[in-house]
């Protein structure tokens, strides 16, 4: 039984629009209300040969570096910075950062809040960001522009995946893993509500009550 019902924030909002309304249950948790099945979109063959080809430009990038901070944004680029980073031939030293793009639970917003800093300095350093998805692109946006502030000696940005069809500010990854359609997807550490971050693949999620 539901004990307190909220408008989803603002991903879910904004690209399930029927889904929005989740149960928050009793240990915080939230969880969605409508059955789905996750179809395939990239494999995770597919991701791995990426992944490989992108740690080769990155090296190209930064070879020579004394040191590269490889700043994962949580949670999402989790497991893709754990396959970049081994496949860097490179010092490598990693942090991450969290930040939300939710003003708050019940309606959309585009503030981005720094909810975990860094906790290494990257002044005069060579910074990479990874990034899951480049969605609406304002928090990729706002937490370049925070590191950029820091003075960096150079600092570059990666995300696997890309919705340029989303994008409401003007922020291009440098490099990018994969370009995708307007579609809510999940695995390879990227959620939907907290859940399927552990496939192997990256799939979309597809409602089954519509059919
Ligand atoms: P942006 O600020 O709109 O670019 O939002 C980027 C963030 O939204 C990503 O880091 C994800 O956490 C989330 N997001 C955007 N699209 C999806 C999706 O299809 N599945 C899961 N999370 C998503």
């Amino acid at each position: 039984m539901c004990r307190h019902v909220a408008v989803s924030t603002r991903d879910l909002a904004r690209d399930l629009p029927k889904l929005t309304v989740r149960c928050k249950q009793r240990k915080g948790a939230t969880m969605p209300t409508r059955p789905y099945v996750i179809d395939e979109l990239i494999s995770a063959k597919t991701i791995a040969a990426r992944v490989e080809a992108l740690a080769k430009d990155i090296h190209d990038a930064f070879d020579g570096t004394d040191k590269l901070v490889v700043v994962g944004l949580l949670r999402g680029s989790f497991v893709f910075i754990a396959d970049l980073v081994r496949e860097i031939d490179l010092p490598v030293e990693v942090d991450f950062i969290e930040a939300s793009s939710y003003g708050n639970s019940t309606e959309s917003s585009r503030e981005v809040r720094i909810l975990k800093d860094l906790r290494g300095a990257i002044h005069h350093r060579d910074v990479l960001v990874v990034e899951d998805i480049v969605d609406t692109g304002y928090t990729l946006k706002h937490v370049v522009g925070l590191l950029k502030a820091r003075r960096p000696a150079r600092l570059k940005t990666i995300a696997l995946l890309d919705k340029p069809s989303r994008r409401e500010v003007d922020i291009q990854a440098d490099w990018t893993g994969f370009e995708i359609p307007d579609e809510f997807v999940v695995g390879y550490g990227i959620d939907f509500a907290q859940r399927n971050r552990n496939l192997p693949y990256i799939g979309k999620v597809r409602f089954t009550d519509d059919e």
